[in-house]
């Protein structure tokens, strides 16, 4: 099968088309004949010799994708061959086939593209245990998305505003705004041209209660400047910087908490938990089409070089997509 192989990891890397053996799935893994793989941000610095794959999982970029089942594992029941699916990975998805645990994959449902569908499980599997499970959102409570446009913003405006919630978020550009304000925020905040700890403040009175960031550097001091009395942030990157002087005193007089976690090291089991409450409470979102891929740009496989130039020049707005003829 066709696959990307890794040349050169470090600044110089390059991405180039190359040939590997058919993976065969283990009792508890699905073969997917991949449609389409998402690129993400932590393809790059992998690519860069700066995020090694966890132990076991494929040394071959990609997170996720979307496909058909070719293939499963005698311990997979909930799934046929042909079943149109889309999956999170731990490694391995730039290429025609790829393997996920089956505690990893969601249905595709009908009148969704399905090469399109690769742009969701990073995103939805992130945002929902970084603001549920450690940011605790609780009904009526309100959430900033930093990042607002990011291939994992653009699903988690949605979901969060889908479930009721009141969303704000920052981008970089007034277009990005509102594009952000389309997807279902109240309001979103241009970075560049305003203060977000005083927009925020302005629009809740009391500041908001989560904070999903994946700036850190100089937003880890705004961001508890902006939380509400006992609110809760929750950094699932630090691209500005993870080494920030800190004056904690606001800590202790709002209550507030710091978090910070990664998903792709996690257990098989923890994976699946998530995937159990993404199928419970917000797959039913995606089958009505409320939640919906937002795709960048779509690049064929052989151009997954290509892909990551248009990744980190920065001016995408949503997932960009590897697609399999
Ligand atoms: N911890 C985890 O488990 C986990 C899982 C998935 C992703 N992530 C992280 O989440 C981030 C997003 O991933 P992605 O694949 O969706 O990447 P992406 O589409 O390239 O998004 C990067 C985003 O960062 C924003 N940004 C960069 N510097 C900024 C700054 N100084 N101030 C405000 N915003 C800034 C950009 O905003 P503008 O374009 O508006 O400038 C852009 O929206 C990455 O850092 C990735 O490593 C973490």
């Amino acid at each position: 099968m066709k696959t990307i192989a890794l040349h050169n990891p470090g600044p110089e890397y390059r991405l180039e088309l190359a040939s590997a053996a058919m993976p065969t799935p283990g009792d508890d893994e699905v073969l997917i004949r991949v449609a389409a793989a998402g690129v993400n941000r932590a393809d790059i610095l992998q690519a860069r010799g700066a995020y090694p794959p966890p132990a076991g999982a494929s040394e071959t970029l990609g997170l996720e994708v979307s496909g058909h089942v070719a293939a499963l594992g005698r311990n997979v029941t909930i799934f046929k061959t042909g079943d149109a699916v889309c999956a999170l990975l731990a490694g391995g998805g730039y290429g025609e086939y790829a393997l996920a645990h089956g505690g990893a994959v969601l249905a595709v449902p009908p009148g969704l593209d399905v090469a399109d569908a690769a742009a969701l499980p990073e995103a939805l599997f992130t945002a929902w245990t970084n603001v549920i499970d450690t940011g605790r959102l609780m009904p009526n409570e309100t959430l900033l998305i930093h990042g607002g446009t990011s291939g994992i913003g653009v699903a988690a405006i949605q979901m969060f505003a889908r479930l009721g919630f009141r969303v704000f978020a920052t981008a970089g550009s007034d277009e990005k705004c509102r594009l952000c304000e389309t997807l279902g925020a109240q309001s979103a905040i241009n970075y560049r041209t305003e203060d977000f700890v005083a927009a925020t403040r302005e629009h809740t009175g009391k500041g908001v209660d989560v904070i999903l960031d994946m700036v850190g550097g100089g937003y880890v001091q705004r961001n508890m400047a902006a939380a509400a009395p006992s609110g809760r942030i929750v950094n699932i990157a630090y691209q500005d910087g993870a080494k920030v002087g800190l004056d904690l005193g606001v800590l202790l007089r709002k209550r507030l908490t710091l978090a910070a976690t990664t998903l792709r090291g996690r257990s098989v089991l923890e994976k699946q938990a998530i995937r159990d409450a993404l199928a419970k409470n917000v797959w039913p979102l995606v089958e009505a089409g409320r939640i919906k891929p937002v795709v960048d740009s779509r690049f064929p496989l052989g151009e997954a070089q290509a892909a990551h130039r248009r990744m980190t020049a920065g001016g995408h707005a949503g997932k960009i997509l590897l697609t399999v003829a």
